[in-house]
């Protein structure tokens, strides 16, 4: 069993920012940063809280232009609680920048969903023992609570606490970010109804989400606040409590916080008021905050053991606080950086890709609510798509509050310093992308009712943008989608092009195609009257689909020397010295600004910042590859896909977590060491901060989910359909483990256990009055009764090629049926 806890020992201020980053807590609905309560922000520390969906954008001058950014609003801080020593010579606040601190650790419970830090401060030749443990409540996801115990280690005396809300911060945790307006909260207000709770409401400056946090902080002993002030945007409460040598005083704080976006509520200041008054002390929260964890790692149940299932957890841990059972309620999409900090400015890009296939097999409730944040905001991407003079929907490459286009017009080269035009919102393969989850979740889950109603709108509407911008070209008798950006961001442009965009992405095209096959399917299975009425209100008529067939069937895929071209030209591009750039920069992940700031630029080379082509590898399955491609008139064989693999992997920089992800992924089925290799690269993305210092400013979710995944559907072959879940596993395991399991929720059961180990597969149902559930193996389908757990034996496949019904049964192929009475564990393998 892999461990739960997370530690950090001593202070460290270079790593301080990471530290917050991966010790930030939170509950689907707000998240804050894991910063010290005693620092305010500054070139070390950033505490940061944000809600999820919580937007404001403002209007900044840079490089002699006026752009408009929005951001993930950073929310007043609610952790500030500092003491100093009032009576001796040294009365400034204690801050491990000021002061000696001894024996500092962080300990983060992931079982429990609560950090815990220690430390000793020495101030005036006194020592002051501090503990302290913080949450974000799981069950109630409006409150927060900082316990402090404060110990006088050989001395008595009296201390000052303060406790505060600050709504003086900015957005100004990216430092690439600091030229741009970050003042997002205005009328800023505070007060103090009662003795120890204090409150202070803003409103976000340009969308006006009215926001309100009330803090009630008490003091063992009953000592009593001398004041409960506002002063300069800060609600601040100041405590003088007197320290006996060697007994511990604790000092709780309990908050809460409201903005005008929740439901239920009348205000957000009476709300929170009302809220924090009514919450039970700490001890109850923090029981009743475990028992909610509890519950969801029950959901969430799986196996790993080692580091890697130590690493795991920590992924899923954080996978959790950004999209929780919460996020149901909320009308958030997926941040990429989580709610853990600035980076993207919380924007919603398309990460949800890797995040959707884990929370399917978990949380359906939570993956319907993200694919309904994309539902609401279909409309305003048909008004993209119109304003291209399209149909269809154009999904935005980022997309905040109310999906219009978030991408930045410029972005900073922090090494040239310069500012530069950001194509990136060519990446129209988003729209393929929400509809590919449409379609993920509702085979896993079966979910009709959605499929039918808004998902076949989402697909529909996003076809007809591909059917759309598809352009017949007579002499390649193909169509082809030209001025695209792919995954690679590298490639942005031809060189020496003015115009920018590329042409004939592969994966733009192969995704293209398959949702416009997906589309047809849909429109073939929806009830008459549903589909009659989607017709009507979206003006498509049946003619035009006829048109969506040839598009899907001819869409061109361009191929060079024996490989699928990026696109079109690719291979015409230079060759880069990449022994060169290694060796003259070591870390080359972001090549694209070293050959800017050389005066070069990356659309020179055959060079890319991420899989692309090899993305194909990630979303389909070996035949489902295949069988794309023969769809659009292509036959791709093992020989010319290994060709394409080997082709890019030598040309990758990975210059995104989500790069070694989708490597390991693709590799997996072929090449187990190089696989695991990137696997451990994605294992390791954020603990290592292996994109340099960018995980100080958020967490990668995308990877984060993907690793999750990588277990749950790439090892195992795991392809969960309607009728049946579909299981090829690979004896590769995670490197270190003999064996894995995790548990699923899958057609009404509540926690299908799987186990595998070299060549061994088990699977229990359990008990209840459903159906059995059908496991179709490469070579036969066996049906497991709730209440019975099946070991069924499987081949070792070195290789991508299946086994197969018609290569029978393996040899040991007997499969042992067991049934376990209800609610007890599976027989051991
Ligand atoms: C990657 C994108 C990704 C984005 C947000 C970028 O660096 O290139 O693919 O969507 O980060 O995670």
């Amino acid at each position: 069993m892999a461990a739960w806890i997370w530690e950090y020992e001593g202070y460290e201020p270079d790593h301080e920012r990471v530290r917050e980053s991966l010790c930030a807590l939170g509950n689907g609905v707000f998240a804050t940063r894991g910063a010290a309560p005693e620092c305010a922000a500054d070139a070390v520390h950033y505490p940061g809280t944000y809600a999820a969906g919580c937007y404001d954008r403002l209007v900044s001058n840079v490089a002699g232009q006026q752009v408009e950014n929005e951001d993930m609003v950073n929310l007043p801080n609610w952790l500030p609680l500092r003491f100093r020593l009032p009576n001796g010579a040294d009365t400034s606040w204690l801050t491990p920048d000021t002061h000696p601190v001894h024996g500092q650790r962080l300990r983060l419970d992931l079982r429990s969903g609560v950090l815990e830090r220690t430390l000793c401060y020495e101030a005036d030749g006194r020592r002051l023992a501090v503990r302290q443990v913080r949450l974000v409540h799981m069950a109630h996801p409006h409150l927060a609570l900082l316990r402090t115990e404060l110990t006088a280690e050989g001395w008595s005396g009296e201390i000052e606490v303060e406790s505060a809300i600050d709504g003086t911060v900015t957005n100004s945790g990216v430092e690439r970010y600091r030229q741009l307006a970050g003042h997002h909260l205005a009328h800023v207000r505070a007060g103090a109804p009662a003795p120890g709770t204090v409150w202070l409401s803003c409103r976000t400056a340009t969308s006006g989400i009215r926001v309100a946090l009330a803090a009630r902080t008490t003091v063992e002993g009953n000592a009593v606040p001398n004041a409960g002030v506002s002063t300069d945007g800060r609600a601040v409460l100041a405590f003088r409590v007197p320290l006996t040598d060697g007994r511990r005083i604790t000092v709780d704080k309990t908050v809460a916080l409201h903005t005008s976006c929740d439901r239920a509520i009348s205000d957000p200041l009476h709300a929170a008021l009302d809220r924090v008054a009514r919450a039970p002390d700490a001890d109850a929260l923090l029981e009743s905050h475990r028992a909610a964890w509890d519950r969801l790692w029950r959901n969430a149940e799986f196996d790993v053991p080692g580091e890697a299932g130590s690493i795991l957890r920590l992924h899923l841990f954080h996978v959790l606080q950004t999209l929780s059972p919460h996020t149901v309620d909320l009308d958030a999409g997926v941040p990429a950086r989580g709610l853990h900090g600035e980076a993207y400015r919380g924007h919603v890009f398309w990460d949800e890709l890797f995040v959707l296939p884990y929370l399917n097999l978990h949380f359906p409730e939570v993956s319907r609510a993200l694919l309904t944040y994309r539902h609401r905001r279909l409309e305003r991407a048909c008004d993209a798509a119109r304003d291209t003079g399209r149909t269809g929907a154009r999904y935005p490459w980022q997309s905040g509050s109310d999906g219009r286009e978030e991408t930045q017009q410029i972005h900073l080269n922090p090494r040239s310093g310069r500012w530069l035009p950001d194509h990136s919102r060519l990446q129209h393969h988003v729209g393929s992308a929400v509809a590919y989850n449409v379609w993920t979740y509702w085979q896993a889950t079966g979910d009709t009712d959605f499929l039918h109603a808004r998902g076949a709108e989402t697909i529909l509407q996003i076809a007809r943008f591909w059917a759309d911008t598809a352009v017949y070209d007579t002499g390649l008798g193909r169509y082809r989608i030209r001025g695209v950006v792919g995954p690679d961001e590298y490639h942005d442009a031809y060189p020496d092009s003015d115009a920018p965009g590329i042409d004939d992405n592969a994966y733009t095209n192969v995704t293209a195609s398959w949702v416009l096959t997906r589309a047809l399917d849909v429109l073939r299975t929806l009830p008459a009257p549903l589909k009659d009425e989607l017709l009507g209100r979206t003006g498509l008529d049946t003619g035009g689909t006829e048109h969506w067939e040839d598009v899907s069937r001819k869409l061109y895929v361009p191929h060079h020397q024996g490989v699928i071209s990026q696109f079109e030209g690719y291979g015409d591009l230079a060759e880069l010295d990449w022994d060169d750039y290694r060796h003259r920069y070591g870390d080359i992940r972001r090549l694209d600004r070293i050959l800017e700031a050389e005066g070069d630029t990356a659309n020179r080379y055959q060079a890319s910042k991420q899989a692309d082509v090899l993305m194909l590898g990630y979303l389909f399955t070996p035949s489902g590859l295949g069988e794309a491609f023969h769809h659009l008139g292509y036959d791709l064989d093992e020989a010319s896909w290994q060709r394409t693999v080997d082709y890019y992997l030598r040309r990758t920089s990975h210059g995104s977590t989500l790069s070694s992800l989708v490597h390991a992924w693709t590799l997996a089925r072929a090449r187990r060491t190089e696989a695991w290799a990137f696997a451990r690269e994605a294992l390791m993305g954020d603990i290592a901060d292996l994109q340099g210092g960018t995980t100080g400013e958020g967490i990668h979710l995308g990877a984060m989910a993907g690793t999750l995944d990588l277990v749950q559907r790439c090892l195992t072959g795991l392809e969960p359909r309607p009728e049946a879940l579909r299981l090829d596993p690979l004896s590769v395991l995670y490197a270190g483990s003999e064996a894995y399991g995790f548990a699923i929720r899958y057609r009404g059961h509540w926690g299908i256990r799987l186990r595998l180990s070299a060549g061994r597969l088990q699977v229990s149902v359990p008990d209840s009055d459903l159906a059995p559930v059908r496991i179709e193996l490469p070579d036969r389908t066996v049906s497991v009764a709730p209440g019975e757990t099946c070991t069924a034996s499987f081949p070792d496949r070195p290789g991508r090629r299946r086994h197969t019904r018609a290569d029978g049964p393996p040899p040991d192929s007997e499969d042992v049926r067991e049934r376990c009475p209800a609610g007890s564990d599976p027989p051991p393998d």
